[in-house]
């Protein structure tokens, strides 16, 4: 029987919480590193888009590790405030604590609640050759905090078809729906595609 190696990827991102929801969805088909494994700094996000973040970080993390890397850059970006936090999700305060009451009072009286939360995906494989992969999750902001699953935005944030807050839902459900599952879902097949 012929074994098959697992291909090799760096995470480039530090955030805990991505990490694991990303092992749950692909660890079974790649074997994950983290870029913290290879040095302990903070990839700065100077880009004006998730797609120049994401680039950025894959790009950046592809020089320092020299294997593929793979880089996301997400936001929750919501309708009544013209898309803000959007790009600006991890800096629209100190904590989730912090963001979280800064949105709910900017949406004050708002009566339009829609959102998404939206991610990129870059895979930096080798030198200048790269692949992208997006991925969406829509719904409505909550009026107040609700559950103690997940992170971010997680207890503010009702998916489409649902009445209950990712915070609330839990991990198998929002791994099955959420923007992210959604891109590694494309990342998945197109893995599959290269390797088969
Ligand atoms: P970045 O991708 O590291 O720039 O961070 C994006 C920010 O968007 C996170 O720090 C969270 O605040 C928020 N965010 C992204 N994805 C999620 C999610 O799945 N749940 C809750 N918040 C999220």
């Amino acid at each position: 029987m012929r074994k098959t190696t697992k291909q090799e990827i760096v995470l480039a991102t530090r955030n805990k919480n991505k990490v694991v929801e990303i092992r749950a969805m692909i660890g079974d088909l790649v074997k994950i590193q983290t870029i913290a494994d290879f040095v302990k700094i903070d990839i700065p996000e100077f880009g004006r888009s998730l797609l120049e973040n994401s680039f950025a970080k894959a790009a950046f993390a592809f020089k320092l590790c020299g294997k593929p890397t793979l880089a996301d850059d997400s936001g929750l970006f919501v309708s009544s405030l013209d898309g803000e936090p959007g790009i600006y999700s991890s800096r629209y305060g100190r904590n989730d604590e912090e963001r979280i009451t800064r949105l709910l009072k900017n949406m004050t009286g708002a009566k339009n609640r829609k959102a998404a939360f939206r991610v990129v995906f870059v895979y930096y494989y080798a030198p200048g050759k790269y692949e992208v992969f997006e991925g969406e999750c829509v719904g409505r902001i909550a009026g107040a905090p609700r559950g103690s699953e997940g992170f971010g935005y997680d207890p503010v944030f009702i998916p489409r078809g649902h009445r209950t807050t990712f915070a609330e839902l839990g991990p198998a459900t929002k791994n099955r729906i959420s923007h992210r599952s959604n891109a590694l879902r494309k990342f998945r097949e197109y893995l599959t595609r290269k390797t088969s």
